[in-house]
């Protein structure tokens, strides 16, 4: 990141690759989409890792550590009864004081594995730290709702990857969505995003999650580009969107966590981290989705008034 200077990023970059990763990600290949495993929700990657004894895997590439209560609206989704640290499995974004917004991948598999998604229950919630290790609170979940119409596609892409956790027991500080009015001209090629994650530092099967928050700006690549035959080739619709590309990235752990626009110097929910080939690969961006698109199915959610 052009932020700080590359010594200081030499060093985060491989303190975090000390850290895991490892999903079955949609990925493709050189020449257009190839099929690739199936998709396994993260909760159950997670819960498979932990059995296994592996560490688990945030940001690929460049990212820095987010400042204490520097983005209280970012929580954590953890195994219940776990380690944090090894319980960690994906992000996710307050967008109401009892909801959390998060990937559907993180719960479910393929959406036609019906069933496969935990019980509420066996996730917990953690916000108010930085750090996986300690402070902060953890809350209970008790439902959580998939997107009526999230999918896999046959190229393993998620479509529709939202879903909402509704948590008890605090009032919760939301992250507000980016107006309609702004959002054409967040989504231009080039536009700055900002994202958020404790997930890994590389793509490489055993790199660890970060103990503590990064973050990283990332440039939006126009869907005309990252749709190129040679880049995703027409999978990614209007209701995703592109970023990231070669040098800093989300990576595996960072689904479900925030993508951040900024309006007038606030911060605004602009997407959600949902898939990508590889992390910062020079020809693959970030995929997240567009989550203004979605603001009518969260509010009705919610329960608010659309
Ligand atoms: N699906 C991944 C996760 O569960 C996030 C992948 C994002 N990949 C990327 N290259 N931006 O954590």
């Amino acid at each position: 990141m052009r932020r700080n200077s590359s010594i200081s990023r030499m060093a985060l970059v491989l303190l975090a690759g000390l850290f895991v990763a490892g999903e079955a990600l949609p990925v493709l290949a050189q020449s257009g989409l190839r099929q690739l495993p199936t998709v396994r929700s993260a909760y159950q990657r997670r819960v498979d890792s932990i059995a296994s004894g592996e560490p688990e895997q945030v940001f690929s590439g460049a990212a820095s550590v987010t400042p204490n209560h520097g983005a209280p609206w970012m929580v954590s989704l953890q195994v219940w009864g776990a380690r944090r640290q090894l319980g960690h499995f994906c992000g996710g974004a307050v967008v109401d004081p009892a909801w959390v917004l998060t990937a559907a991948h993180c719960l479910a598999g393929a959406a036609t594995t019906a069933g496969s998604a935990p019980e509420p229950s066996k996730i917990q919630v953690m916000t108010g730290s930085n750090v996986l290790f300690a402070g902060g609170k953890i809350l209970t979940v008790d439902r959580f709702v998939i997107h009526p119409n999230y999918n896999v596609t046959e190229e393993r892409v998620p479509v529709n990857d939202l879903a909402l956790l509704h948590v008890t027991g605090a009032a919760l500080e939301p992250l507000p969505i980016l107006p309609e009015a702004a959002v054409a001209d967040a989504l231009k090629d080039g536009s700055k995003v900002r994202i958020y994650g404790w997930g890994t530092s590389s793509f490489r099967n055993a790199a660890p999650i970060s103990n503590t928050l990064l973050f990283a700006f990332v440039d939006v690549v126009g869907t005309g580009k990252c749709n190129e035959p040679a880049v995703y080739n027409g999978v990614v619709t209007d209701a995703m969107f592109c970023a990231g590309l070669g040098f800093a990235d989300a990576c595996q752990g960072d689904s479900g966590g925030p993508a951040v626009a900024y309006l007038n110097g606030e911060r605004y929910l602009l997407g959600i981290t949902s898939w990508g080939v590889g992390c910062t690969d020079k020809k693959y961006p970030g995929v997240y989705v567009n989550v203004p698109k979605y603001k009518g199915w969260i509010q009705s959610t919610v329960g608010g008034t659309p």
